[in-house]
């Protein structure tokens, strides 16, 4: 009886311990209006692209390479869960998603997933401070921002 005792406790304590873990699991908390879901994923697109742009600059002026670490965090955390941004009923409106993002979400995963290998690359390129190899690896990363765009997102 004590041991049925321990083994229930046990039990609860993973069982809260799993509930925990779900819980505090890196999800999206977004709206349900449409347009609004619409306005902030391209509104965190736009900070995307600023990041970019910043780093451009850095890669051109072969600067400190550093303090870019910060802003790929950024966008790694962006892309994380992107594809939560594009819900069923954020198809029409002001976006120029295409379609194809809604009908095809297999290969617009693997357009999403692809962005992980380059982004690792450039954050080790940076925080090692190699500013030679940053426009590269940066170049990687907006090429593989673009391949996606080619395929999902219209003009
Ligand atoms: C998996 C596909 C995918 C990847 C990868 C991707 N994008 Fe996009 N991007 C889109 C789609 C789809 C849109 C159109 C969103 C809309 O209009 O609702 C978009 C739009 C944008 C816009 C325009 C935002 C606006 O409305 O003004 C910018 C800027 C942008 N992306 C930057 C980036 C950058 C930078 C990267 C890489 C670090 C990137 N994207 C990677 C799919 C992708």
């Amino acid at each position: 009886m004590p041991r049925f005792t321990i083994s229930r406790l046990s039990l609860t304590a993973l069982a809260l311990a799993a509930g925990i873990v779900a819980m505090s699991a890196p999800g999206l908390a977004q709206g349900t209006d449409p347009a609004q879901i619409i306005r902030d994923r391209r509104d965190g697109l736009k900070t995307m692209g600023a990041h970019m742009e910043a780093m451009a600059a850095i890669a051109q002026a072969r600067g400190d390479t550093r303090p870019a670490v910060e802003r790929i965090d950024a966008i790694i955390a962006f892309f994380a869960n992107f594809a939560d941004r594009f819900p069923a009923n954020t198809q029409a409106g002001e976006t120029r998603a295409l379609p194809v993002v809604f009908t095809d979400r297999a290969g617009f995963t693997t357009a999403l997933t692809n962005l992980n290998g380059p982004l690792a690359n450039l954050r080790s390129v940076a925080a090692s401070g190699d500013s030679a190899g940053f426009g590269p690896a940066l170049q990687t990363v907006g090429g593989t921002c673009g391949a996606c765009h080619r395929a999902y997102r219209g003009r």
